[in-house]
């Protein structure tokens, strides 16, 4: 319980609405966490792995329907559809309450209803903010333990007066006349991932699984906090967050936006192979940026976790991720080794046999993976073995550097500085990538995501960049430069051009330098590129063609690229700022020169 009359009464609504047997206030404990686990273990949705291997550690597989993010069942319920945008699904909000209401109506029959009171960002920094999330899924619970600052603490800091982010969500599997309850409850059929962005609010139903259901991860600290955002003058991002030290021991910090499955993780934690320079992570998935009274902007991870991709995570790809999950973590539709560990593609030589993600026997002969593509880990921050001292700072870090990126087999370089914030609102604002598996639907299709935030910003795409062009001309503003990467250039066959990984502290090393002015570039139509010799190529084995492709302006292939951003920006209507249509006529008067 509380003193907040808001957060009462709101719960108690909540509960005549969803009818659960029980309520239950969670206090954050490692307690709770385990008695969490313990449920999880009595219904199956969870197993204990080898204590040994893996100490405090379960591996959890869900219902083959439910394994990624739903777009095609995400809403953003403006007043008006413009609002929302060409970009999102809209509904009527009034609509959208009563089918919501019909869905909720006592959906949580049968379960408890876990009161989960959250932090995103350090709690009391000036950059937080406060949700609630009630939800009938100790799978919930458990992992909003591990992603957020959970518990009483929150609560004390809320207190009587203050406001906070109504989070409701429900696997929508009540159990009613005798249903007996699944390892994996959820609604496969009807799922609703639900943001009312001018009331604050967030209305989940029918899915467990990440995005959808971690209430505070996409759908507060990204969808309705991009429109808080928009209204208070700050930036709301699908962005890491890394500091860079040189050797000389001068720290830099970088954010970077790529699409989901497009190597934030990875970047944010990497082992540079550039000599005496080191990388330490402060986020590896969204950056709340404010800006100082030094006209600065300034950043902090709103999550305390990790939820990332485990298949690719290697020792040689990000020995990092691998050694923050070395014990405490869960494991979502991973594959089960014989000896009780889990295992995924590309995590090592693959075991002579196992149970894969859907509980199946497996071996490395079968037609389909042992994990699902998006299967995914979760761990505390605190574990990574770089983490940087000041990740928890509620000050934020000052930002010197964005990245925008994303999956690009063709045309795209290695790396392209903006001019300015304005053309780096336009670089960001052209993104496209091949689709993941971290969403439904079909991988490997190009499509645009600005920014890396297609399937997270809460409100129309042409008013978002509209707000970041405006956030550049605050007065005595110094913003970040900009630039656009592409770590998956490939060649004719098939290949990747770049070995990425660790090798892309070359860029990060690149990036520091230009941000010191001590760096060369060459300008050209899209964008400064490095000079080879500004570029640090020592010890790489990448060969000359390759490094060719890698670094110059396929000019033709951008000319291609031209009438395809024309019919994105068209689709913008009147809310397309034209200062990046007319970014657009003059790359192409460059590109033709
Ligand atoms: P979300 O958590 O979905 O937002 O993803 P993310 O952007 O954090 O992506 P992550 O770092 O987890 O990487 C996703 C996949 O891309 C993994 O399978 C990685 O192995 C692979 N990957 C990451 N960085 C690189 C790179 O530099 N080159 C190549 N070829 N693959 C990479
Ligand atoms: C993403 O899809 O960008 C993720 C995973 O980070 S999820 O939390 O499921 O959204
Ligand atoms: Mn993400």
């Amino acid at each position: 319980m509380t003193s907040n009359l808001k957060l009462n009464r709101w719960v108690e609504e909540m509960a005549a609405l969803c009818q659960p047997d029980q309520i239950r206030w969670c206090d954050g404990s490692e307690q709770e966490y385990n008695e969490m686990f313990q449920l999880m273990l009595a219904t199956g949705t969870a197993e204990r792995l080898n204590e040994e291997l893996r100490p405090n550690s379960y591996l959890v597989r869900s219902d083959p329907a439910d394994v990624a993010r739903v777009e095609d069942r995400t809403f953003i319920c403006s007043e008006n559809e413009d609002d929302a945008g060409p970009t999102n699904n809209w509904a009527e909000p009034k609509e959208m309450r009563e089918k919501l209401g019909g869905l909720f109506a006592g959906s949580m029959r049968g379960r408890t209803m876990y009161v989960i009171p959250f932090s995103m960002g350090p709690i009391g920094s000036h950059i937080a903010h406060i949700g609630v999330q009630l939800s009938d899924s100790p799978y919930v619970v458990a992992n909003m333990r591990t992603m957020t600052r959970m518990g009483t603490k929150v609560l004390d800091t809320l207190g009587a007066e203050g406001n906070f982010v109504p989070c409701m969500h429900s696997v929508g599997y009540p159990l009613v006349d005798g249903r007996e309850d699944v390892p994996w409850p959820c609604d496969g059929e009807q799922k609703y991932i639900v943001h009312f962005p001018e009331s604050r609010e967030i209305w989940s139903y029918g899915s467990g699984y990440g995005g959808n259901a971690l209430l505070g991860k996409k759908c507060f600290a990204l969808r309705i906090a991009s429109a808080m955002a928009r209204d208070e003058g700050w930036l709301a991002e699908h962005m890491l967050i890394l500091k860079i030290t040189s050797p000389e021991g001068e720290s830099k910090y970088i954010c970077a936006a790529f699409p989901s499955a497009c190597g934030k993780t990875n970047l944010a934690m990497l082992n540079p192979t550039v000599k005496d320079w080191k990388v330490e992570t402060i986020g590896d998935d969204i950056a709340w940026m404010k800006f100082g009274d030094d006209g600065r902007l300034y950043a902090i991870n709103p999550e305390a976790g990790f939820f990332g991709v485990a298949p690719g995570t290697n020792m040689s790809s990000n020995p990092n991720a691998m050694l923050t999950l070395t014990e405490n973590a869960i494991f979502t539709n991973c594959g089960k080794t014989p000896e009780g560990d889990v295992w995924w593609e590309d995590m090592s030589d693959p075991p002579p046999s196992l149970i894969d993600w859907r509980g199946n026997d497996w071996t490395p002969e079968s037609d389909s993976p042992a994990a699902h593509p998006n299967a995914r880990f979760t761990a505390v921050a605190s574990q990574c073995p770089v983490i940087s001292d000041e990740w928890q700072d509620p000050n934020g870090v000052p930002i010197s550097a964005i990245l925008f990126g994303g999956r690009r087999a063709t045309v795209v370089p290695l790396v392209a500085e903006a001019r300015d914030w304005q053309h780096g609102t336009f670089m960001g604002s052209i993104i496209s990538s091949e689709k993941t598996a971290a969403a439904a639907g079909k991988i490997g299709e190009l499509r645009r995501d600005p920014m890396a935030m297609l399937p997270f910003c809460g409100y129309n795409m042409g008013d978002y960049w509209s707000h970041w062009l405006d956030v550049g001309r605050k007065q005595g503003a110094q913003m970040p430069l900009v630039y656009y990467v592409n770590w998956f250039r490939k060649g004719d066959a098939g290949n990747f051009l770049w070995p990425g990984f660790g090798e892309n502290s070359r860029v990060l090393k690149w990036v520091f330098e230009r941000c010191n002015g001590s760096a060369n570039a060459v300008n050209t139509p899209i964008g400064n590129l490095p000079t080879p010799e500004s570029l640090d190529l020592d010890g790489l084995s990448v060969d000359d063609d390759a490094l060719k492709t890698l670094l110059t302006v396929d000019r033709e292939g951008w000319l291609q690229e031209l009438p395809l951003i024309r019919d994105y920006y068209a689709r913008f209507g009147d809310r397309m700022p034209e200062e990046l249509t007319s970014f657009v006529d003059n790359l192409e008067k460059e590109l033709s020169a």
